[in-house]
């Protein structure tokens, strides 16, 4: 059986959109197409423009580490790097300069609001640091497009309200598009656009809908 069937979705450059519905409801799949993690059996994905179907492997790797950025539930930080350091990893992946690395993993840092973390390996982070260092590290590139996979599955609701005020402060104040996959109604009620997924299908998506 498909994981996604008839799924026609357009995102606009800006815009934050939770993705809810139950578990198997193909929350992760569209996130994994949206990203280029996965090729669909049939039907087309479109980034900024392009279709990734005529990218090679090499493009399309790429496109991800410039122009997206991607968050998970379990943080999936390199345990034995600082905070910093975890930071600065796609920048060293992408073959950029000490010197810029290390500026721009201390911006993003101090952006998220762990300047002073710095130097601390994940386990010397609470579960809120640890995602918000891994958020740090999806944007330290400045991409487009922002892919967060139940970014907050692993923390208690104040932390989780915590990191939905920095991906809205981050879309506020950098324009970055955000698509957040979630079975947590406290964050999908605070989010500007709603999609929910059943068997695969968009059950409902509060763009087409009547403004409340
Ligand atoms: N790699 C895979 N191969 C085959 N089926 C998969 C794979 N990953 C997920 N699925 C199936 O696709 C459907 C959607 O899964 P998923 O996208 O992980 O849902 P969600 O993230 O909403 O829990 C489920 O039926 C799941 O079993
Ligand atoms: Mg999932």
């Amino acid at each position: 059986m498909p994981a996604l069937r008839g799924v026609d979705l357009a995102i606009g450059r800006g815009e934050l959109v939770t993705v809810a519905g139950p578990s198997g409801s193909g929350k992760s799949t569209l996130l994994h197409l949206l990203g280029g993690l996965d090729e669909p059996d049939a039907g087309r994905v479109f980034v900024d423009g392009t279709d990734l179907a005529t990218l090679g492997e090499r493009e399309r790797t790429l496109l991800r580490r410039r122009r997206l950025g991607f968050v998970f539930q379990t943080f999936n930080l390199v345990p034995v790097l600082s905070a910093l350091e975890n930071v600065e990893y796609p920048l060293l992946l992408d073959g950029r300069p000490a010197g810029e690395r290390r500026d721009r993993a201390a911006e993003a840092l101090a952006a998220v609001g762990l300047a002073a973390r710095s130097g601390h390996r994940p386990d010397q982070l609470s579960g809120g640091e640890r995602q918000r260092v891994a958020i740090a590290r999806a944007v330290v590139h400045a991409p487009l497009a922002l892919l967060a996979d139940e970014p907050t599955g692993n923390l208690d609701s104040a932390t989780a309200a915590g990191i939905l005020d920095l991906l809205l402060a981050l879309r506020r104040e950098r324009g970055t598009t955000i698509v957040i996959a979630t079975h947590d109604p406290a964050l999908v009620a605070r989010s500007p656009r709603r999609l929910v997924l059943r068997d695969g299908r968009i059950e409902s998506d509060s763009a087409g809908e009547a403004p409340r």
